[in-house]
């Protein structure tokens, strides 16, 4: 028989945040959506001109300019905003304080917003660092961004050196960490020393690889450590495996940046580094996602009846997988069909869709009701992860195959339009799990103004919660 899915848990409301932090990290989760519809628009428009080029002939909305404004909208905007809104939520509860500023996350909120709009319309008119992936914004436009950073990287810290415990919980030395590392990154990509030449080359590998495994993995790793133990109403598998997994990402990602550019001028012993250390990054990979799947492994149960632990499921299963792809793809065995074809699209999308947004979602929906006292329809949270889930892949397995048949067309020395051909049928695909994907969100959307805050919610303090594990 076939047993009705219930109203879980983990959706159960439960108001029990000082308010200020409850506005703030709603705030930011709003602000997110926003920037999420936004951006995968742009992601949809990119993917319509691969199939019709003459679609909306305008400048502003050529390929050139949609692309990044795909690509930075959804990393900045999107997946920077809703990781940290919760970041700020999570500190502060697992540190048994209030957050330090309020007025300052506001602040970097602001900032953030405007660095995001600035971003969209220089980038529209054309207004660009050129072609240095995720660093296309101007730098007075970077510069409001990664004052945001430090702003929200102070309260953070701040917050955690307030603390009412002896104890740093693991998920903030993530989130800390990845404050940290951004701060770093910015100053790294932005400021215009050793970026001449085969320099801008050297900081762009480690612009972009910093990015994603610095910034990116260690918020959704941080608010993963949380949020699956929460949850499922039991301690991590192991924390030292969680502590493990941090000093090693730290160890191996920061020197990887050079598998971008394999077979390139960079030096060839530099390469052989970052393909090796692109060996190692399987510690910290497999101690993180196998510390996370472990604490899930007896739990199926109650996934089964939530609907937020499936989200940080996929997002956990994923983040081992994109990996594992990325691992193979540094080899230059591989590299020499991949390289430059749609099978790193797809490895893009595998980790910071599959991996970053799931959890992104999986954190939302199991904490937020929390917070503001107010749940989504538990039917509307499921159209959300199916039709977001089976998007993904429709997306996913396409561009991948693309990827594969225009890596073998080249290698065999056929002419460039031949790839073409062959991979036109696959972009259609993925036109195809972009709608679904956009649907998916426009769902969200509205799961997320379902949830907002209510004006007398939550009456006590964030302190006064137990620590998850
Ligand atoms: C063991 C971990 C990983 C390794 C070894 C790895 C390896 C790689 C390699 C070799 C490329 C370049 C492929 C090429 O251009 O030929 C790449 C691209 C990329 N990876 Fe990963 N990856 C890993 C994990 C991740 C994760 C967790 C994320 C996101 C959170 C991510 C996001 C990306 C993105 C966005 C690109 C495209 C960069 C571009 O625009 O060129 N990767 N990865
Ligand atoms: C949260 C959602 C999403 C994130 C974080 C994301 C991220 C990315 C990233 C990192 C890239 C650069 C890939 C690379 O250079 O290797 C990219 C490119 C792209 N994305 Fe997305 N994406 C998202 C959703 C979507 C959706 C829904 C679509 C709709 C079809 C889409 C379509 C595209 C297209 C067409 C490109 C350009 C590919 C090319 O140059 O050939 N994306 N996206």
């Amino acid at each position: 028989m076939v047993r009705p899915r219930t109203r879980t848990p983990d959706l159960a409301p439960s108001p029990s945040a000082d308010p200020a932090s409850v506005r703030i990290a709603y705030a930011y989760l709003a602000s997110a959506t926003l920037w999420l519809l936004v951006g995968t628009a742009a992601g949809l428009l990119a993917a319509l001109k691969l199939n019709w080029p003459d679609l909306l002939p305008y400048s502003f909305l050529s390929f050139g300019r949609i692309r990044p404004i795909h690509t930075n909208t959804v990393f900045w905007g999107w997946s920077s905003m809703a990781l940290a809104g919760i970041a700020l939520y999570v500190v502060p509860r697992t540190s048994r304080t209030t957050l330090w500023s309020p007025r300052l996350a506001w602040l970097a909120l602001w900032l953030w917003h405007a660095a995001a709009v600035l971003g969209l319309v220089t980038l529209a008119a054309g207004i660009t660092r050129g072609p240095q992936e995720y660093r296309e914004w101007v730098w007075p436009v970077a510069s409001l961004f990664g004052a945001g950073v430090v702003l929200n990287g102070v309260n953070v810290y701040c917050t955690i050196a307030t603390r009412r415990i002896p104890e740093i919980y693991i998920s903030n030395w993530y989130i800390l960490g990845a404050f940290v590392w951004l701060s770093i990154l910015f100053v790294t990509g932005y400021v215009p020393l050793y970026q001449d030449g085969l320099g801008n080359i050297v900081i762009q590998g480690y612009y972009m690889h910093t990015a994603v495994g610095m910034w990116f993995t260690m918020l959704a790793l941080g608010l993963s450590y949380y949020a699956i133990p929460r949850l499922l109403g039991r301690p991590i598998y192991s924390y030292a495996l969680g502590v493990l997994g941090f000093w090693t990402n730290m160890l191996f990602y920061t020197l990887i940046g050079a598998h971008h550019f394999i077979f390139s001028p960079v030096p060839w012993w530099l390469q052989t580094t970052a393909i090796l250390f692109s060996v190692g990054m399987m510690v910290p990979v497999w101690t993180g996602a196998g510390n996370l799947l472990l604490t899930l492994r007896g739990g199926w149960a109650r996934v089964r009846r939530s609907y937020a632990l499936p989200f940080l499921f996929v997002g956990v299963l994923f983040y081992g997988i994109a990996s594992l792809q990325g691992t193979l793809e540094a080899f230059r065995t591989a590299n020499i069909y991949w390289h430059f074809t749609n099978f790193t699209v797809g490895h893009s999308h595998v980790a910071m869709y599959g991996f970053i947004a799931m959890v992104a979602w999986g954190a939302v929906y199991g904490l937020v009701p929390r917070l503001t006292g107010r749940e989504p329809s538990p039917v509307a949270v499921g159209v959300h992860f199916w039709v977001a889930f089976v998007g993904f892949l429709v997306y996913v397995v396409s561009i991948s195959i693309a990827g594969v048949l225009q890596g073998f067309s080249w290698v065999a020395g056929e002419s460039f339009i031949a790839s073409v051909i062959a991979a036109e049928p696959m972009w259609l695909w993925r036109t195809v799990g972009g709608i679904l994907m956009v649907a998916s969100h426009v769902v969200f959307a509205w799961n997320v103004w379902e949830m907002r805050t209510h004006p007398s919610a939550a009456p006590e303090s964030a302190a006064l919660e137990e620590q998850p594990a």
